[in-house]
């Protein structure tokens, strides 16, 4: 049976004195969950201390961004490598990343295999923007974005990874994906990996929504068939809303006691 995921990206926001309050809040009114998986995404900086401060039967660490060398003369960087011990997933080819830091295909891709060669479990963040989706070509950028990621990877490597359907025009914008809208970008998303490595892993491998998710929003998304959890980020800063989405998605999963 699959654990519903739900990761929070805190984005650039909180200081490490602010993140570690955030944690401490979350702790409070979060209990231990064995069908809800709860993942936070701090800054690089504040990876560190909420480590090391963190209930780990409760929570999980991702990073929001790595470079994909191991390790040189790349001042700045932080590699997966260093953060192999610190984290259990990374979110990479976020549309901020691609849209501001110049992420292209192919530096998604070796992020990812990067990702994978240091055992961390790659969030994949794929997605369309509001041009392309009103010229029609969902499909072939999600089908782009997908095939190029996961161009190093094995079925086993595939199979264990998170892959998050993130409408670009409706990430911190107040639009909203429709579910029909979000549940056919998840029948191609589906298609796809079916075709690059069968059955399978086009039913195991995780799908996450991600896109303006808030609270009253969790019944409606996570019931859209294939949906196994959902990427927050700005909500996920307020720990009442991230708490009330964690409850949601805990609650509905004990409504359909026969998924996965
Ligand atoms: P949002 O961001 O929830 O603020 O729309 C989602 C994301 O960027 O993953």
């Amino acid at each position: 049976m699959k654990r519903t995921l739900i990761v929070g990206n805190w984005k650039m926001h909180l200081n490490v004195h602010e993140a570690s309050l955030l944690v401490h809040r979350l702790n409070e009114r979060i209990p231990v969950h064995r069908t809800v998986e709860v993942v936070l995404a701090p800054s690089l900086l504040a990876l560190q201390p909420i480590s090391v401060e963190l209930d780990r039967r409760k929570f999980r660490l991702a990073a929001q961004n790595a470079y994909y060398k191991d390790a040189g003369a790349f001042t700045g960087e932080v590699s997966y490598t260093m953060l192999r011990e610190l984290v259990h997933y990374a979110i990479i080819g976020h549309s901020e990343r691609r849209m501001y830091f110049d992420e292209t295909l192919e530096v998604v891709r070796d992020k990812v295999a990067a990702a994978v060669r240091n055992e961390i479990i790659p969030i994949l963040c794929i997605g369309e923007t509001n041009h392309e989706r009103l010229q029609g070509e969902t499909q072939r950028v999600l089908h782009d974005q997908l095939t190029t990621a996961l161009f190093h990877l094995t079925s086993e490597d595939v199979e264990t990874m998170v892959i998050a359907y993130e409408p670009v025009w409706a990430i911190g914008t107040g639009q909203t994906a429709k579910p029909d809208e979000i549940a056919k970008a998840i029948g191609w998303i589906k298609h796809n990996l079916y075709e690059l490595y069968g059955t399978q892993v086009a039913e195991t491998t995780r799908i996450l929504y991600g896109a303006g998710v808030e609270p009253e929003f969790v019944g409606s998304t996570l019931s859209i068939e294939g949906i196994d959890g959902l990427l927050v980020g700005s909500a996920s800063i307020n720990y009442q809303k991230f708490a009330d989405i964690v409850d949601a998605a805990y609650r509905l999963g004990h409504e359909r006691p026969t998924d996965g």
